[in-house]
């Protein structure tokens, strides 16, 4: 230490200019900040069900029913990419065209958002998350930055059905993926990148076979929403 060092009063200047500057130094630098979505919070007493299952598994048909009798809003994230991609202006049409063509996974930022976007306009609190997460990265940053679900309805479908039943919708629907080479593309992004979400949230799903009628299918469901809302 320098002689000029060795007076106390000095020396405690010194430490606490040399304090300052490094903490000025800091402060300079770029903040640390989590890479968020920065959303809005939603109301405290928000639930969400996310409903998965293959393509065709009948997750539409079954969210319908649902909502006429326990109230919840259904939001599909593939309905909301569709409409995002129809909207004017939309900086994304293109890319979520291709995208679902492919059958791949749209970027989570983008259906997140689209998600939340939708659940503030609804402003219920009770909410069908229907296709969502698609993969399990979607799960994470949605339970992170939204919220947690609270079950996870899953309707177990075996693809010679889902196969049949998209072929069928196929003439009418008038989707760009439903198509032998898209749903080849979709099942198999199913079984690699969906499929792994189930495994994710064992603790709280519920699986219900489709292989049943419709109405069929719909007790089921009911019995397994129950679990979780109990009915007044
Ligand atoms: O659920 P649905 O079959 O309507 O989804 C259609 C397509 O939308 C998917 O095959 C996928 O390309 C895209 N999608 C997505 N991420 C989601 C839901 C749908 O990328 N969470
Ligand atoms: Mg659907």
């Amino acid at each position: 230490m320098t002689a000029f060092f060795r007076k106390p009063a000095v020396l405690a200047a010194g430490l606490g200019a040399i304090g300052l500057a490094a903490a000025s130094q800091l402060y300079q630098k770029e903040p640390i900040k989590k890479n968020t979505l920065g959303l809005s919070p939603l109301p405290k007493d928000t639930s969400v069900v996310f409903v998965l299952g293959g393509p065709g598994a009948g997750k539409g048909t079954q969210c319908a029913n649902i909502v006429k009798d326990y109230g919840f809003v259904h939001l599909s994230a593939g309905d909301l990419l569709r409409e995002e991609r129809q909207r004017k202006g939309s900086p994304y049409g293109e890319l979520i065209n291709n995208i679902i063509k492919e059958g791949q996974i749209v970027p989570m930022e983008i259906t997140i958002s689209l998600l939340h976007a939708a659940m503030k306009a609804n402003g219920g609190t009770r909410f069908l998350i229907d296709g969502f997460p698609r993969a399990i990265d979607q799960g994470e940053k949605f339970e992170d930055e939204v919220v947690k679900s609270k079950m996870v309805l899953y309707f177990e479908c075996p693809e010679e059905e889902m196969l049949k039943r998209l072929t069928k919708r196929g003439e009418t629907s008038g989707r760009v993926d439903d198509n032998i080479e898209s749903i080849i593309k979709r099942f198999k992004v199913f079984k690699e990148t969906s499929y792994p979400v189930i495994e994710l949230y064992k603790d709280k799903v519920e699986k219900v076979s489709c292989m049943n009628t419709v109405d069929g299918v719909y007790n089921d469901t009911k019995r397994a929403l129950e679990k979780h809302f109990p009915s007044k």
